[in-house]
């Protein structure tokens, strides 16, 4: 008997979920049998206060996408209504609801005005993707209410400028799935992008560049096109006006003391340096004038930052008066990020500042820095986040950090008992890839959907009480490689939506498996908006295996779509086979070209090349791990055939070490000859990303006892280096210890930061 009821409930689990495709999930979903039909009779009545806004929204997404909108009342009927009002749920965080759609009517009860909206979110949800003067919606009681209280969605303005409307349909993309925040970066090298009155060379100088580079940093050239724009304080109050209708507060970043660029353009007296000209990085084709204070024209991070004068925090302080006319938020985000620490060494000022202050160093400047603003901002009744940098030196007293170079931050504020916002890279960055095999520029990267909605916001170290201090997480979206809004949506889907259900549905209800069931009712709905994504979901993967017991690798291929037929040739062959399970890779194929073929139609081919050598697919461990940032398929990342080509465009084929070296026992199996053995770099200064100081090459018969057999330096100044060294030996066991470049030396580009060490492939033949 209990089995029986068991089956029953899980079958109407399971219709449940599969016919209710709402977005974040709800936290309890019950369907009856039956549906209500929404028609151009149909009214709305809005009993509770200050609903109008919510009723106005739902109409004129109605009036969009379906052609009709719906009478709005005080009262009337309960035949053919959709009742808008409140229900004490008093849930911790705001935005509960409970919703209940009927034969004859649907009501929505919020526990407070969001609740409302995000009940009516749900209910647009539930609206066919096909446009219709009748349209139903399954019966149903819905109980629902968020996990977090702190849902962001980030936009860099600055790379690339937005205009107020595609600001307000990002804010309504922000709506759709319940997001609460948006957090505005409107200051960096490339652009300012906010009216400040008082400085208005801010705009009319720092808002425009004379180029932008073509292609991927350091860029094969310039555009040579003028370009900018801004955002008048008028528009800014409009917009805010725009989020907070739609219950979204908007947090402006404006950034200090690094990334700078373009208000020392139009203010040179806010550098230590204001007679220096605007730094031009190596590789960048410019556009324009050199000389004096320019607008950056490449991305990166640039050494020319505030300095800590009198000046400075004076007008910091007038553009912070301004800025909190215009934000109700309760929170500024001053930046904090990536501020170089060169001028600051150079400038007697600044030393002079340190030693006065009994700061230690430059690193003690920066927390100075960043208190000074705090203390003035507190002032305000406003409370400080920035980036996780402000930890270092010491944290300001009440600032909230927003941990993005991976979790670490986030965990050391938390137990600090700081309020944190989890960002981090690996899962939170939307600037990054979706397929290995992305065709369009991005900054690199490798964060498919399915990563992001396997994120955890609450890290792992932290303990129950400690929870408390992790208020969400948030997506970043860095618009260097994005420039116009089409691009936009493509990195922001679907990867938005699996955000919205780490944040918003309870953990223990989340599910990728029933999420991934939903997906094509998503792209259908996103389809019928309009609105682009990346289908790389749908996309043929191809993953390099190590074969059992470490004998070689393995071709694994794999689509989402059950009907596709997967087809293969391993070149030089020219035979193609239908694929089964994952294939054996020789010695001899130098090449994978796969696709699949959905409905008839061949899927684009993905192109493998590959290289096998004596380490290929043996058993390699590292003396430490790389960071949790730049993984890639582990460890074994470092003898998969695949050597890498395109720099950090495909990180997922590196491993990435911060300031760590890398040191790598490979298990050969058995004594082998060996003639060369060599381990494959990437460099690029720009992103901090140096070659190793030198490598050593060791061989072992026991993994033990190690002999050196060759210390290699290599000077090259391309991106892809090898390091390699030849010998006639024979060994069980080999090591490789790239020993990394450490801090990075002045004049160099991120001087002072440790450097990154990205390494792809040990060769050893
Ligand atoms: C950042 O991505 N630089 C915060």
């Amino acid at each position: 008997m209990k089995k029986i009821i068991f089956l029953v409930a899980m079958s109407l689990y399971g219709r449940a979920f599969c016919q209710v495709n709402i977005v974040p999930m709800p936290a309890e979903v019950n369907l009856h049998t039956g549906e209500f039909t929404i028609t151009p009779s149909t009214k709305i009545i809005v009993e509770g206060t200050n609903l109008e806004k919510t009723a106005e929204y739902f109409n004129t997404y109605l009036k969009k996408n379906y052609g009709f909108v719906l009478a709005v009342q005080k009262n009337g009927p309960e035949a053919n209504s959709i009742f808008l009002n409140y229900d004490k749920l008093n849930d911790a965080i705001k935005g509960a609801y409970n919703m209940e759609i009927s034969k004859s009517h649907i009501n929505i009860n919020g526990d407070n005005e969001e609740g409302v909206f995000y009940g009516m979110q749900s209910l647009l949800q539930l609206l066919p993707a096909k446009k219709s003067n009748a349209l139903a919606v399954p019966q149903l009681s819905i109980k629902d209410y968020p996990r977090f209280g702190y849902r962001g969605v980030h936009l860099d303005v600055s790379r690339h400028f937005f205009t107020v409307e595609e600001i307000k349909r990002y804010i309504d993309y922000l709506a759709t799935y319940k997001f609460n925040t948006f957090h505005w970066h409107l200051t960096d090298d490339q652009g300012w992008r906010i009216e400040i009155k008082k400085y208005p060379l801010l705009t009319s100088v720092g808002a425009y560049r004379n180029g932008t580079i073509i292609g991927r940093y350091p860029g094969t050239g310039n555009d040579n096109k003028h370009y900018g724009g801004f955002y008048t304080q008028a528009q800014i109050k409009d917009v805010v006006k725009y989020a907070a209708d739609r219950y979204i507060d908007v947090i402006p970043e404006i950034e200090m003391p690094g990334h700078a660029s373009a208000a020392i353009a139009a203010y040179p007296q806010l550098s230590c340096f204001p007679d220096e000209d605007t730094e031009v990085p190596k590789g960048t084709v410019w556009n324009g004038p050199t000389k004096g204070k320019q607008v950056q024209q490449t991305f990166g991070v640039f050494n020319d930052v505030f300095a800590p004068t009198d000046y400075t925090f004076n007008f910091l302080q007038d553009v912070i008066d301004e800025v909190i006319t215009l934000f109700p938020s309760k929170y500024i985000h001053i930046g904090g990020d990536e501020c170089p620490k060169e001028n600051w060494k150079r400038s007697a000022f600044c030393q002079q500042l340190i030693k006065e202050n009994n700061l230690k160093d430059e690193h003690g400047l920066q927390s100075y820095f960043i208190q000074h603003m705090e203390k003035y901002i507190n002032s305000k009744g406003k409370k400080i986040i920035g980036w996780d940098e402000i930890l270092e030196g010491g944290l300001a007293p009440n600032a909230t950090v927003m941990s993005w170079r991976g979790e670490e931050g986030g965990i050391a504020a938390a137990k600090d008992k700081h309020d944190v916002i989890m960002t981090p890279g690996g899962w939170c960055y939307f600037d990054h890839s979706q397929s290995k095999y992305e065709d369009s520029v991005t900054i690199g990267g490798y964060l498919p959907i399915d990563k992001v909605y396997g994120y955890e916001p609450i890290p792992a170290s932290l303990s129950a009480d400690e929870d408390k201090y992790v208020l969400g997480a948030q997506a970043n979206v860095w618009t260097e490689y994005i420039g116009n809004e089409k691009k936009l949506e493509y990195m922001l889907f679907p990867r938005l939506t699996a955000l919205a259900e780490v944040l918003w549905t309870p953990k223990e209800k989340r599910s990728w498996p029933d999420f991934e069931k939903r997906l094509p009712g998503i792209f259908k709905k996103l389809d019928f908006l309009h609105i682009n994504y990346s289908p790389a979901y749908y996309n043929l993967q191809a993953n390099i295996l190590p074969a059992n017991n470490n004998n070689g690798i393995m071709a694994a291929l794999k689509s989402n779509v059950k009907a596709a037929l997967i087809k293969y040739t391993l070149e030089p062959g020219t035979a193609t086979k239908t694929y089964g399970q994952p294939i054996p890779i020789n010695k001899n194929v130098k090449k994978i070209v796969a696709y699949s073929v959905v409905n008839g139609k061949k899927t684009p081919a993905i192109i493998q090349s590959i290289s096998i050598n004596e380490a290929t697919g043996k058993k390699i461990t590292l003396a430490s791990p790389p960071s949790s940032s730049y993984s890639g398929n582990g460890p074994f990342t470092l003898v998969d055939g695949i050597q890498n080509q395109k720099g950090l465009q495909r990180s997922n084929e590196l491993l990435g070490f911060n300031g760590n070296d890398l040191e790598a026992v490979i298990d050969l199996g058995k004594t082998t000859p060996i003639h060369e053995m060599s381990l494959h770099v990437v460099q690029q200064p720009g992103s901090w990303v140096y070659p190793p100081a030198s490598v050593s090459f060791y061989t072992s018969s026991d993994g033990e006892n190690f002999t050196l057999l060759q210390t290699v330096t290599n000077s090259s100044t391309a991106q892809n280096i090898v390091f390699s060294t030849q010998m006639a030996a024979s060994a069980k066991y080999v090591k490789v210890w790239a020993k990394n470049a450490g801090i990075i030396p002045s004049g160099k580009e991120g001087a002072g930061n440790p450097a990154w060490l990205f390494a792809d492939e040990i060769e050893i033949k």
